[in-house]
């Protein structure tokens, strides 16, 4: 019989955050799915994760044998129905609600109730997102920050219907893969992006505005503040794609002007510089891989 605990994961959605998902989940144990309407997005998110592991290796942070168990346990699944037999599904697809609506409704009708179906949203409301499940119980926000295989934090958010169980289990399973959960409120922002996009924003319309070069920004936060990045080598990581989004979805839950979306993020997206992933955003980049180890 099941004791509840989470062996088998999925993560949905191979991008920017489900690539460091599925690294920590692996890495600490649990056979790993990674799902994503792209293929090719997949196999990619597979070698990045094969080049985070052999980084961490050379930097003694894992033995060799600790690595090619956690590669060996991230499993391409290109087929949703793949999906039905986990014990938690994590999704970290595009921050749009109706994107995750439509995505947990499949779940739903997939996974076996006792599945726990976690949202990676930064902005979205978990009590709408687990709405659009017949069993919103099982829905629980599950935040982890960028890059998720170097950071440890994981907001923990339960929704109005999220059964203490679900939390349990969710709670259990940040803790046995080495995470520092934090339980959060479902509130637009939970903690972390009350502090992070609004400062990224003011980062990024000081290059409008012209007062300094990205990178003196950068090195004027990271010298005063002893941050490890800077706010536009942040929004580079992150994605600008993401950035844009992320303002989308928060400036109209809030009304705070701080979180309106820069108009030079608009247009950097229709440019194609999205930041690392493209090769370019504030900074230019010749390294795409994941990042650090
Ligand atoms: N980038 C960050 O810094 C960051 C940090 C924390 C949380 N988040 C959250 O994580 C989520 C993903 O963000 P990201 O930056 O990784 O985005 P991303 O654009 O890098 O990746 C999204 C991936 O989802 C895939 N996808 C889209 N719709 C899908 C569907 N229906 N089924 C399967 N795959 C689908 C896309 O093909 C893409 O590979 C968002 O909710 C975002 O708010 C992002």
């Amino acid at each position: 019989m099941s004791d509840g605990s989470i062996r088998k994961v999925a993560v949905v959605g191979c991008g920017t955050m489900g690539i460091g998902i599925a690294i920590v989940a692996a890495r600490g144990g649990c056979e790993t799915l990674l799902h994503d309407t792209e293929e090719t997005r997949i196999a990619k998110a597979r070698e990045d994760a094969a080049a985070f592991l052999a980084r961490s290796v050379k930097l003694e942070r894992l033995s060799q044998q600790e690595a090619d168990a956690a590669l060996a346990r991230l499993v391409p699944a290109p087929h949703f129905d793949a999906l039905a037999s986990c014990d938690l599904v994590i999704e970290a697809v595009f921050e749009d609600q109706r994107t995750k609506e439509l995505l947990i409704q499949r779940l739903d009708s997939l996974c076996p109730v006792s599945t726990v179906l976690a949202s990676n949203t930064s902005t979205l409301s978990i009590t709408r997102i687990a709405a659009a499940s017949r069993h919103p119980d099982r829905v629980i926000g599950l935040h982890f920050c960028l890059p998720a295989q170097l950071m440890k934090l994981v907001e923990v958010t339960p929704g109005l219907n999220t059964a203490p169980a679900a939390f349990e289990r969710a709670w259990q399973f940040c803790l046995a893969v080495g995470q520092i959960p934090v339980e959060t409120q479902d509130s637009p922002g939970f903690v972390l992006n009350h502090f992070v996009i609004p400062l990224n924003n003011r980062a990024i319309r000081m290059v409008e505005d012209k007062v300094a070069s990205a990178v003196d920004i950068d090195k004027a936060v990271k010298a005063a503040y002893g941050h490890a990045m800077g706010p536009l080598e942040l929004v580079d990581l992150v994605g600008v794609d993401t950035q844009e989004r992320l303002c989308d979805a928060f400036y109209p839950i809030t009304l705070d002007p701080e979180l309106a979306c820069p108009n030079i993020v608009r247009q950097m997206v229709a440019a194609g510089w999205l930041g690392r992933k493209s090769g370019r955003g504030f900074y230019r980049y010749n390294d795409k891989q994941a990042f650090g180890a």
